[in-house]
Order: C-alpha cells, then sequence, then structure tokens
C-alpha cells in the first residue's frame, strides 16, 4: 500500500501500523478471523467494505471544509431544555460537541485553582502518566473531581444524553429508568504550555479485539458484518449494554456502559493548545474500522488501494491493523488510509471553563480521538474526565462496588491495576482518603451520592 505518512500536517511519533506489527504465530486471532468470516460469508463483508468506502467519500469531505467548525456547539440551558429535538438529533448525527456553560465559568476557574491547591498539598503522592512528564493524573476522588462530577447541571445533562439511546431488551419504563446516570469515576488532565504529548494518537476506546471475541459486543456490529453498515444504529444499546470491553484484562479498558465520554473543563483550551482532536462521524468511521481487518491492499500493479472493490478479502491471517488485545484501538494514515486522517481528526473549538466537550462512546461505537501533540498555549490546559452512564444493572453493580471502595479510599475496580509496559500492570496502592482535604462524602448531595453509588 502506498505509504500516506509524511504529510507535514501528520504529527512524527504517532505511531503507524504496518503489516510488519502482526504476530504471524498469533493463531488465536487467525482462528478468530477465519471463524468470523465463515459465519457472515465473503459476500456480506464485501458488500459491507465497499458501501462502507463509498460512504466515507460522501461524509469525510465536509469535515475536511469545516475543520474545527464541523463539532457542533451548544448552550446547556437549550440543550436541557423543553424545545431540543433538533439539537438531539444533530447531537446523535455528529457523535461529539460541546456543550458550553455547564458548570458556571466563574465557578469551573476556581475548581482549578482549588486543584493546583490540592496537588500541591500531595505532591508527590499522585501518580502520573507518562511517568517522566506526567499529563495525565490516576485520581479519581479528589475534591474538584466529586463536586464537579456531583454538580446538578452535570447529572441533568447526563439524563439528557442517556436518553439518546434505544434499548429493545427492557420494557419501556426500565429504559426510561435508565436514563437516570451514575457517575463512573476517571482520571483528570493537567497539562502545561509547551508540554509535549505523543501518548495518545488516534484511537477508539472501549477494548478494540473485545469487540469481535466477545459475542455480545460483536452483535453490536452485527448488521455491518451482514452486509448492512446502512442500518447500523450506533445508539441501540441493546446488546451493548451486555459487552464486554475488558474480555482481555488489561488497565485501559473501561468495564462500564459510558454512553458518552466527556471532558469538563477548567481552563480555556483552544485549538493547538494541547486539547482533543476527533474525526466527528459515528457510523461510518466505525465500519469501516470493524470491516478492516478482513481486508488486506491490492498487491502492487492490482489497482490503487483508494479503490474498495479492489482489496482483497482476508480470511486467514492474524492481522488486525492496530490492535492488540490490551489496547483501544488504534488507527493511523497506513492502516486506515481511507479515514484520511491527517485532514479529517480536527482539533476542537476553544472551550472555556465549565464547557464539557462530549463524544460518542458506547452503543457500538466511541469515536475516533487524539490528544494533541504540542501545547502551544500561554496557560494550562486541565480537564476532568466525567463520562455520562446509563443505570443499566451491570453499571449499578460496578457503582455498588465502587461506593464501598470510595468510603475505604482504594481505586476503582478499573484503576486498581495502573498500566505496566507492553500490557503488564502493576497494583495501584493510593489511597486517596488519605490525601490532605479530602472531601468528606458527607457534603456531597443526596442525589450526587446515589449516582456515586450509595444504596445502588
Ligand atoms: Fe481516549
Amino acid at each position: 500500500m502506498p505509504s500516506r505518512i509524511g504529510k507535514p500536517s501528520w504529527p512524527e511519533g504517532w505511531p503507524s501500523f504496518t503489516d510488519e506489527d502482526d504476530d504471524p504465530k498469533d493463531t488465536y486471532l487467525q482462528e478468530l478471523k477465519g471463524k468470523l468470516v465463515a459465519e457472515y460469508g465473503a459476500d456480506a463483508l464485501k458488500l459491507a467494505w465497499v458501501k462502507t468506502c463509498k460512504a466515507l467519500e460522501d461524509v469525510l469531505p465536509p469535515i475536511v471544509e469545516q475543520g474545527s467548525d464541523a463539532i457542533p456547539i451548544f448552550q446547556y440551558d437549550d440543550v436541557v431544555g423543553t424545545d431540543n429535538a433538533a439539537i438531539l438529533d444533530e447531537m446523535r448525527a455528529k457523535g461529539c460537541f460541546i456543550v458550553r456553560g455547564v458548570i458556571p465559568e466563574a465557578e469551573a476557574a476556581s475548581e482549578f485553582e482549588n486543584l493546583e491547591q490540592f496537588f500541591a498539598q500531595n505532591r508527590g503522592d499522585i501518580i502520573g502518566w507518562p511517568k517522566a512528564n506526567p499529563t495525565i493524573f490516576s485520581i479519581y476522588n479528589s475534591p474538584v473531581q466529586l463536586r464537579l462530577r456531583t454538580h446538578a447541571n452535570q447529572l441533568k445533562l447526563q439524563r439528557v444524553l442517556n436518553s439518546l439511546f434505544t434499548d429493545s431488551s427492557v420494557s419501556p419504563e426500565e429504559h426510561r429508568a435508565q436514563w437516570e446516570p451514575i457517575l463512573y469515576p476517571d482520571a483528570l488532565r493537567i497539562r502545561r504550555p509547551g508540554q509535549e504529548f505523543l501518548g495518545l494518537g488516534p484511537h477508539i476506546d472501549g477494548g478494540s479485539i473485545s469487540r469481535y471475541a466477545d459475542y455480545s459486543y460483536r452483535m453490536t456490529y452485527d448488521k455491518i458484518f451482514s452486509g448492512e453498515p446502512e442500518n447500523f444504529d450506533p445508539y441501540d444499546m441493546t446488546h451493548r449494554r451486555d459487552a464486554n470491553p475488558a474480555f482481555f484484562p488489561s488497565g485501559v479498558h473501561c468495564s462500564a456502559l459510558r454512553t458518552f465520554q466527556g471532558w469538563t473543563a477548567l481552563t480555556p483550551c483552544g485549538p493547538g493548545e494541547g486539547g482533543l482532536m476527533l474525526l466527528p462521524d459515528v457510523k461510518v468511521v466505525m465500519a469501516y474500522n470493524m470491516l478492516r481487518p478482513f481486508f488486506r491492499a491490492p498487491p502492487p500493479g492490482d489497482g490503487d488501494w483508494e479503490e474498495a472493490e479492489k482489496w482483497v478479502l482476508d480470511d486467514s491471517t492474524s492481522s488486525f491493523p492496530g490492535q492488540r488485545r490490551w489496547d483501544s484501538q488504534l488507527l493511523s494514515p497506513v492502516s486506515h488510509p481511507h479515514l484520511r486522517l491527517e485532514e479529517t481528526l480536527v482539533s476542537c473549538p476553544l472551550v472555556r471553563p465549565g464547557d464539557i466537550v462530549t463524544r460518542k462512546i458506547s452503543s457500538a461505537e466511541l469515536l475516533c480521538h487524539a490528544v494533541e501533540p504540542q501545547h502551544t498555549g500561554k496557560t494550562p490546559a486541565s480537564v476532568v474526565y466525567i463520562p455520562a452512564a446509563p443505570s443499566t444493572p451491570r453499571n449499578k453493580a460496578y457503582m455498588t462496588q465502587y461506593w464501598k471502595d470510595l468510603v475505604a479510599g482504594i481505586p476503582p475496580d478499573d484503576y486498581k491495576l495502573l498500566d505496566g509496559v507492553n500490557g503488564d500492570s502493576i497494583a495501584n496502592t493510593q489511597n486517596e482518603r488519605d490525601m490532605v482535604g479530602a472531601l468528606s462524602l458527607d457534603r456531597i448531595s443526596v442525589e450526587g451520592r446515589r449516582a456515586l453509588g450509595e444504596g445502588c
């Protein structure tokens, strides 16, 4: 395949994924791929592949043309208002957006000061990643996180986000009850001006090979594999609710069902200032990603890589480009050329303190995203990761355990192991209750404590 790496706009240091990265001795992956081709059939897969590559030709050019403007911006009051049908439709279509003013700007800005103070008080006790020059901190229950997570506006927004999904596996009453948010604990980021960060190139959270290996997760993509990618509904959680993204244990997988991942901004951050990059399409890009392992580029002299019809069905190799059992799905221009990532992965527009950037994360797929390698701004770029998640039985079970861990000060289940090298894991022994300034849990509202798992 002709290389698409090398354009000046593509950051040096983000990984690429080529045939050399495949392990030909990985018989598990060979068998998994062979089994899926036998199950769905070569014709259906090929039909889906050609349809999807053609659909990309319609979906991607407007993103290239619009750049950051392809990511819509809504006002919090409009999103939670009664006349929000058009907004919800656009949210569904794009899968990523900014909601302005969820937390009042002055309040969010002062929480950044509080966070800086908390870090100063607990210097040396907070673990960060990458170890040599951390920007993401493995802390889940600092006072700022708990206050922002349980903020009444945050919960109100999350109810709206959870309501964007359908679920045919439960009654309408149960489905509605699921909209009630649970507050999955996640980490936070503080990135200083000039701080380089190459750790998060283009990727999709939520597991990688688990999407094929775990039955419920695979069924989420059934329409794609069956030759009907146009009927794939990213907002149907009928199967996704039981899927296991952590089918292969690892410190990077989230075992809860999140509807949207969210970044609550504590500081201003514009394009180029170390923030988020997004590929704002929620349906076709994921179909391409799921089909990619089943096809190989045409051999030299047998057609151009851009011609989807020329790609060759691969039913026998261990190649799952950019996928390792223990990691998220990783993408690059070499491994996923039709996505035109050099042009379609766009920087998030300016966010201000209190704004929330969200991206769709569940019910089938997660949005392709990255973190900008450079921070050319003048002030720290800081966000608290606060996803939206519904009250499904699995999620409630997770939160029941989380509440006990929160009270005891031990890390939440998904963070009891920290990422090591090549899938190795290290026990996380941090106790957040022992930290200076830890928030007394009785200062959290009843509604907030319930969403944190008390009495779940
Ligand atoms: Fe991510």
